[in-house]
């Protein structure tokens, strides 16, 4: 069960980098807030049964990791909100940043350091 929730995570994590790079956040507006939203509790699952026995600095690590990721989630529901042009460029190209160190972050955390 909770392999099968880390590879859910893992799968909307790529969803939402997908819909990120192909600018389609505002078009496909419900499944990127779907998306978001399942990736914020598939996470905070993760958290809640990792953090037993983690291995030595796991938890500094995933932490700064939980806060990236909450701020490329927050960019998503700004862009399935929509804003100015400019703003919606920012706002991408910070999720896109965001998402993209989580991505790598997360991986480490996952399949490296444990
Ligand atoms: C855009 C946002 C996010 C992305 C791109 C992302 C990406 C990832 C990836 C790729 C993994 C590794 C999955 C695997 O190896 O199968 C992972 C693991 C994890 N994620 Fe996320 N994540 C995001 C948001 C979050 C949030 C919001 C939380 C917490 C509330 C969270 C908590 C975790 C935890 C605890 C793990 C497991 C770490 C471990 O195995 O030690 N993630 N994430």
């Amino acid at each position: 069960m909770n392999d099968a929730l880390l590879y859910l995570h893992l799968a909307l994590a790529i969803v939402i980098s997908g819909l990120l790079l192909a600018s389609r956040v505002r078009q496909w507006r419900w499944l990127s807030m779907a998306a978001a939203l399942l990736l914020l509790l598939t996470g905070a699952h993760n958290f809640a049964t990792r953090m037993q026995a983690p291995p030595p600095g796991w938890h500094a690590l995933a932490g700064i990791k939980v806060l990236i990721g909450l701020h490329a989630l927050a960019m998503v529901f700004l862009l399935a909100r929509g804003g100015t042009e400019e703003k919606e460029k920012r706002w991408r190209k910070g999720a896109l940043i965001s998402a993209g160190i989580t991505l790598g972050m997360g991986l480490y955390l996952s399949n490296i350091m444990r």
